[in-house]
């Protein structure tokens, strides 16, 4: 029998910018375990979000890991400053160049002490990111084109987050795989029962006027729909 530990992973894009403090205690208040920030450079997405400085200022108060979903042509120049910043993990999209470019990106992020992730927009196959599995801590499936939050989600994506679940599997069972884009509670148990167990979730989360209600139905409905696996406790 497999154990699968399921996180809710609040994307912070939906939060209030106008009183940022305030939104992470809230959104940390509601037991989630870590939070997503997405970093966008307005040229690998047609948006631009925040830079480093806001992501240090969201560790220094948060107790809770913070992933950065890094959605820039370059992010090889940042791992440091993330690093320096208190950010736990770093993704980096998978269509940036060839393969060992991303490779050594992957490599960089675990050697500077982070884990490593890599993502797949909706037009690139899980194919993209079979030699990479080994390298990766999580592979990132999205459920929108990224860019913005607030989008519908794909459901078109839940054959490939089952091919990345079977792939790593088979190479590489502890690797995570999350999803992002267009989460709530009536599709995240479609994504639980494809294999996802990492859950990027920003408007669905942020604006449900009750954060803790919210991160409590997201993570019951992605457990009941896989009624048969084991749970874990959060680490
Ligand atoms: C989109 C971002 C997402 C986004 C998710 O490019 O990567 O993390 O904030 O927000 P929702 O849940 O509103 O789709
Ligand atoms: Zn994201």
């Amino acid at each position: 029998m497999k154990e699968r530990n399921f996180i809710i992973n609040p994307s912070l894009l939906a939060c209030d910018f106008l009183h940022l403090e305030k939104s992470l205690a809230e959104a940390e208040g509601a037991g989630v375990p870590m939070l997503h920030a997405d970093v966008m450079d307005g040229v690998y997405v047609p948006n631009i979000s925040f830079g480093f400085d806001i992501i240090e200022r969201i560790c220094s108060v948060v107790t809770i890991p913070v992933d950065v979903h890094m959605m820039t042509v370059a992010p090889e120049k940042y791992l440091e400053r993330l690093r320096d910043a208190g950010a736990c993990s770093v993704t980096v999209h998978s269509d940036l160049g060839d393969r060992d470019r991303i490779a050594g990106i992957l490599k960089d992020i675990r050697s500077l002490g982070m884990k490593a992730a890599v993502a797949l927009k909706p037009a690139f196959g899980a194919e993209c990111v079979k030699d990479l599995i080994p390298l990766c801590d999580m592979v990132l499936v999205m459920t929108v084109e990224p860019g913005f939050g607030g989008q519908r989600f794909m459901e078109h994506m839940l054959p490939k987050i089952a091919s990345v679940r079977r792939m790593a599997d088979r190479e590489n069972p502890k690797m995570s795989v999350q999803v992002d884009g267009g989460i709530n509670v009536s599709n995240i148990g479609s994504c639980a029962v494809a294999g996802a167990d990492n859950f990027v979730v920003g408007t669905s989360f942020f604006r449900s006027g009750d954060l803790t209600l919210a991160a409590s139905e997201l993570k019951e409905a992605a457990e009941a729909s896989v009624g048969s696996i084991t749970l874990t406790e959060e680490p």
